[in-house]
């Protein structure tokens, strides 16, 4: 696009219609010259290598072709549609589909297998792992906390210490059915005797088992003493275990490690045999379906120590 220059019309700028003869050679590179001259400038005649021309038409003539069959020209918001009616979105939604077709085959598969099986599956596991990961962060987390790591009266699930079992099964029916749930016949249950309100032992007893069971994790305060022992036989170790490391079948707490639902302290092990505190969890087989909560279970059982 080269403007003619009229004399007059470009005040200030150099003309450069100033012409040498077209068979001019310049004298320095012996090349042909175009014939422009810019203030004694003058310009070699070095024509596009040939190669470099052709791809250059070829590019336009696939430009030409590509325009026909595939969306190239834009109209207002949208694009003219080409031949073969691709478009990048439907090419999108079809990936999704098959993605989602996948998974359907894995979470069929998961709901087919028992959960234990899944565990033993490292295709499966892995699989469940990474679902029941994100179920835990939607269902679990206002009560466990974001790592699992739980608070008082709501139990850690990274650490090996299980109140109702740390086998895969054992925590799959947990989840399931819940602690203490009120609308499932089926939900873990089991509670403390009341043993201060119902007066099952005197304030002394009480408090000399409190601390003997905290003399047990070398709690401060805490002091072993036959009598204590002798109660702890007679009263506690039904639920919590000749040695006190607990009975996941019935649910009782082990008094011997460091880890406690609520607050391992002297004066809290004593409130908890005064007027005992219970933990509740829903059901979950009321919310989620079976494979959910096989993932959740595989997830859960990773965390920590699954036994
Ligand atoms: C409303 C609060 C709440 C929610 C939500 C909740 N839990 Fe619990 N969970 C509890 C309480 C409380 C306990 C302890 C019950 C007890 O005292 O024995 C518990 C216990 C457990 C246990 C048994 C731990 C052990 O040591 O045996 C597992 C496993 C568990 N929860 C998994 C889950 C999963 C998975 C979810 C999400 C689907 C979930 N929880 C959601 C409150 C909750
Ligand atoms: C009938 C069964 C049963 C008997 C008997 C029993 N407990 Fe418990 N105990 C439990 C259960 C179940 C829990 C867990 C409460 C919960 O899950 O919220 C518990 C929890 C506790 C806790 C709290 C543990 C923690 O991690 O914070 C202490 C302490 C405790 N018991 C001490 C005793 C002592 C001492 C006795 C005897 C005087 C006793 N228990 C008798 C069932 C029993």
């Amino acid at each position: 696009m080269s403007t003619p220059n009229k004399p007059g019309k470009n005040p200030g700028k150099t003309d450069p219609g100033q012409h040498t003869p077209a068979n001019h050679v310049d004298d320095f590179s012996g090349i042909a010259t175009t014939g422009h001259e810019w203030d004694g400038i003058q310009e070699l005649n070095n024509p596009l290598p040939r190669w470099w021309l052709w791809t250059f038409y070829a590019c336009i003539a696939f430009a030409a072709v590509y325009s026909v069959f595939y969306p190239a020209w834009p109209i207002g918001t949208s694009a003219t549609p080409g031949l073969l009616g691709y478009s990048s979105r439907a090419e999108f939604a079809a990936n999704m589909d098959s993605v989602q077709a996948g998974n359907q085959t894995v979470l069929r598969q998961i709901a087919d297998t028992p959960v234990a099986d899944i565990v033993a599956d490292p295709e499966l596991a892995r699989f469940a792992t990474a679902a029941g990961a994100s179920a835990f962060k939607v269902n679990c987390t206002q009560c466990h906390g974001t790592g699992a790591s739980g608070g008082p009266g709501y139990p850690n699930l990274n650490d090996d210490s299980w109140i109702w079992g740390g086998t895969i099964d054992a925590v799959y029916t947990t989840i399931a059915h819940g602690v203490r749930s009120p609308t499932d016949p089926d939900t873990r249950y089991n509670i403390m005797p009341n043993f201060g309100a119902d007066e099952l032992l005197d304030k002394a007893s009480i408090k000399t088992v409190a601390t003997y069971v905290a003399s047990l994790s070398g709690l401060e305060g805490g002091v072993s003493t036959p009598e204590g022992a002798t109660i702890f036989a007679d009263n506690c170790a039904a639920c919590h275990g000749e040695n006190a490391k607990g009975v996941a079948d019935l649910g009782g707490p082990d008094l011997t490690d460091a880890l406690w639902l609520y607050e391992g302290s002297l004066p809290s092990i004593q409130a908890q045999i005064e007027k005992p505190r219970h933990g509740m969890m829903p059901a979950w087989s009321e919310k989620l379906d079976d494979a959910t909560i096989k993932e959740l279970a595989v997830y859960v059982h990773g965390l920590g120590g699954g036994q």
